[in-house]
């Protein structure tokens, strides 16, 4: 049965949002899978940053473009400063064998420290942008800085938009029959607290592969 939910459910405090790093209640009762990179550049001070990022949505434009829109970027973070100072960044995308280590890149997130190589995994320049690159993930989409929006009136966070000018993937990534893009060893995706907005019981998925679906009849009428 659908339920209509119009206010926050009881049963997803206010305090609880806030606990979680100012999350909607909606993100607890939707909670989407989002695909988890890296976003790279370079600090003012020449050293590595390293920002996970999960909320963005990715699309081509014509027979030669990729856009990316970073839905929210933290205006008071190191990624902004650098992809705003430097004009580029690099997107890199980790597979769950060397997601514990990008993970630590959070915990390593001092302006001084060159979070990759803190992190454990490996820096190498990118070929077209001004920026490092994380060796270890599948896929790098060197971008460059389109635009920025406010996410809502007077907010901190900024909507970004990038736009690829250079890819990086791994041949055994592409090719179906070796690892393939997706299942264990392919794209991660982003999992925010699954809640049950009537008992507020949560589901411990903190992160998600995707499975190739059966095949679907392409009727459209
Ligand atoms: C899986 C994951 C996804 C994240 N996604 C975002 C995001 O979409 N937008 C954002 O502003 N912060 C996001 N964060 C938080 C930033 O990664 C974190 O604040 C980071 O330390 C900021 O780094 P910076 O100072 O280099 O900008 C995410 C964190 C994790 C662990």
């Amino acid at each position: 049965m659908k339920k209509e939910f119009f206010t926050r459910p009881e049963k997803i405090t206010e305090q609880w949002c806030k606990d979680a790093g100012w999350f909607s209640w909606q993100d607890f009762v939707t909670a989407m899978p989002w695909p988890v990179f890296v976003v790279t550049g370079w600090k003012s001070n020449g050293k590595e940053n390293a920002c996970l990022q999960s909320w963005s949505a990715f699309h081509g434009v014509g027979t030669d473009g990729l856009i990316c829109i970073m839905s929210v970027v933290n205006t008071s973070g190191h990624m902004y400063r650098s992809l705003k100072e430097s004009g580029g960044c690099v997107l890199n995308f980790p597979s769950s064998d060397v997601y514990d280590r990008c993970i630590k890149t959070i915990g390593n997130n001092e302006f001084d420290t060159d979070e990759i190589t803190a992190a454990g995994l490996t820096a190498e320049p990118a070929v077209k942008v001004n920026a490092p690159r994380i060796q270890e993930c599948f896929l790098n989409i060197e971008c460059e800085f389109l635009w920025e929006h406010e996410v809502c009136e007077g907010s901190q966070e900024r909507t970004v938009a990038l736009k690829a000018v250079h890819i990086c993937m791994d041949s055994d990534r592409y090719d179906q029959s070796k690892l393939g893009r997706y299942g264990k060893t392919g794209y991660l995706f982003q999992i925010d607290q699954p809640t049950n907005p009537e008992t507020g019981e949560r589901a411990d998925i903190p992160c998600g592969v995707i499975e190739p679906g059966e095949h679907i009849e392409w009727k459209t009428k």
